[in-house]
């Protein structure tokens, strides 16, 4: 019991999010090296060959392989034990982007300290703030030129919605870069290029010193000295204080600035952000929460992964540990599929490496086997206390095809396909009110998704498809239940549909009609993704 309980105090479950090139990989990087996880640098990723938007098989193979082993990554600090969920996002962002922050306790913002906030970051923005989870932002790249830090404070709030508190302050930025004040502590952490730093190695000392001390211009020049007076002024006396409350329920983020190249600033993150994080906290379920504690173990599925290889059709479902600990070979209950069974190959994934594991706890991440029984939000607990856990959101895709089957002669095998791809959850499908799979509207979050189900048909169903784009790019839930979607007054370019499950839903070619709908349907109550 008191192995239990250390073991997830102990536990801390974040994701990394941001837009391509923020600097999420090498921030990641530096972390597993403090953590002994990794000896070198470029460990992580084969980068730059996963750039390409390219339909070719291999490539997406190539990516989603990297996508695979990159997903969870866990080391110990400090005795901590960290779980980083990596949150894909180049061409291969996808529904499996969000769900990852589904299994997540806080989340970390990179931003390149250039460009500010971006698209994805914003998109990803939105599902952290579904859940009330701790942000923690990360502004990078201070080594190069970067935007004034007010600025991008100010568009963090705007653009985001949620209030910023800088925990650290930079001094100049680029070639003039001297380091960052440390408000708490009131120290400076002196910046100091093409030193030892990027290794890994502690080379850069925290010095502590006045902001009025004279020798401050020394270390940093006297202009650097007197703006930062100014600005710790300006912070102090208009700024938001650090009030872990609102930290931790998502309306306060925590700022820094730092450089992840050169390994500036990301010690110090670390370890203040373990500080204000909290371990495990209890989980939603229909019967109430649940407590991590628990000694009863239970999980649920956040992302299934299916193998590439030809000859292994099996898939890797994710669950993400809730309560108690979880052993190898134990027996547990399937709670949608009511079966008790064992969960085969646990793995952890570290970097490149897979490793069967032999237990794990509330907070970690591990991939079992699959024989295609598990869907995404699926709770698997300890057989003598069933649980339901609240299932996963459904995210409104942004691009639609409609796919036509080839040869009609294989209705079978392409019902098949499509409905097993579709419940991996790289898909979704949707057909006209009323209709069948002749002809299916497929949704995705990233359009790479339609090139993987192309190929996939192909390969493991033998089925070919031709796909013509639609031009919808809103889609919306119709929450009303006694509401006939064939009486709403809508404009000619809405479309009526739904789901494999009966939803009833709205496809819009722009935001105005989504208006216009609304207003000339006043009972109407839409939503932007759906629970069930
Ligand atoms: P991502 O995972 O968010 O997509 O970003 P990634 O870490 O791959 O970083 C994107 C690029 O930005 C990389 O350069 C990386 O070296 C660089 N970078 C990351 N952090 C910093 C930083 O603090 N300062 C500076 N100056 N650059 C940074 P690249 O040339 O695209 O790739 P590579 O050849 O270095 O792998």
């Amino acid at each position: 019991m008191a192995d239990l309980k250390s073991e997830i105090t102990r536990r801390r479950t974040f994701a990394i999010i941001s837009h391509p090139d923020a600097g999420k990989t090498t921030l990641t990087e530096k972390f597993l090296l403090y953590g002994g996880a990794i000896s070198l640098a470029g460990a992580v990723k084969g980068k730059k060959s996963a750039r390409h938007a390219v339909s070719d098989w291999m490539e997406i193979e190539k990516q989603r392989g990297i996508s695979v082993t990159s997903s969870v990554m866990q080391f110990n600090y400090e005795g901590f034990c960290i779980n980083i969920l990596d949150t894909p996002g180049h061409q291969d962002f996808s529904e499996d982007t969000y769900r990852t922050l589904m299994a997540a306790d806080s989340a970390v913002m990179v931003i390149d300290a250039s460009k500010g906030v971006e698209n994805q970051t914003r998109k990803l923005f939105k599902v952290c703030l579904l859940r009330d989870i701790p942000i923690f932002t990360f502004i990078n790249k201070m080594d190069r030129e970067a935007r004034d830090p007010f600025d991008l404070m100010e568009e963090i709030e705007n653009e985001l919605g949620i209030r910023t508190c800088p925990v650290n302050w930079p001094i100049g930025c680029g070639k003039e870069f001297k380091g960052v004040y440390d408000r708490r502590k009131g120290e400076i952490l002196a910046f100091q290029a093409n030193s030892e730093q990027a290794n890994g190695q502690k080379a850069v000392k925290a010095i502590e010193m006045e902001l009025d001390d004279e020798n401050l211009d020394d270390l940093i020049g006297s202009a650097h000295r007197e703006k930062l007076a100014e600005d710790i002024e300006l912070l102090d006396g208009a700024g938001d204080d650090l009030d872990l409350e609102q930290v931790r329920h998502g309306k306060l983020s925590p700022v820094f600035f730092g450089s992840a190249l050169t390994n500036f600033g990301v010690e110090p993150f670390l370890e203040e952000f373990l500080r204000m994080t909290t371990p495990p906290l209890p989980r939603k379920s229909e019967d109430g929460e649940v407590d991590p504690f628990d000694t009863d173990f239970s999980a649920f599925v956040f992302k299934i992964q299916a193998n590439m290889n030809k000859a292994h059709r099996d898939r890797i479902a994710f669950m993400r540990i809730c309560s108690g600990k979880f052993e190898k070979g134990m027996e547990v209950l399937h709670v949608q599929g009511n079966k008790k069974m064992k969960l085969l190959q646990p793995q952890q994934l570290m970097a490149q490496d897979r490793e069967i594991i032999s237990e794990a706890y509330a907070g970690d991440i591990i991939g079992v086997f699959d024989p295609g029984i598990f869907s995404i939000g699926d709770t698997i607990c300890a057989p003598k206390r069933k649980i339901k856990f609240e299932g996963i959101p459904t995210f409104a895709p942004e691009h639609f095809n409609l796919v036509h089957q080839v040869d009609t002669m294989k209705r079978k095998q392409f019902v098949k396909g499509m409905t097993q791809i579709a419940q991996e959850g790289a898909i979704q499908i949707f057909q006209e009110l009323g209709g069948g799979m002749e002809d299916v509207i497929v949704g995705v979050v990233g359009t790479l998704q339609f090139d993987v189900l192309e190929y996939r048909l192909k390969n493991e169903y033998n089925v070919d498809i031709r796909m013509e784009g639609l031009p919808y790019q809103y889609i919306r839930w119709i929450e009303n239940e006694d509401l006939d979607p064939k009486k709403l007054n809508l404009t000619s370019d809405t479309k009526r549909i739904q789901d494999l499950k009966g939803n009833r839903l709205l496809l819009f070619t722009s935001e105005w009609n989504i208006t216009w709908a609304l207003e000339h349907n006043p009972e109407l109550r839409l939503a932007e993704f759906s629970r069930n």
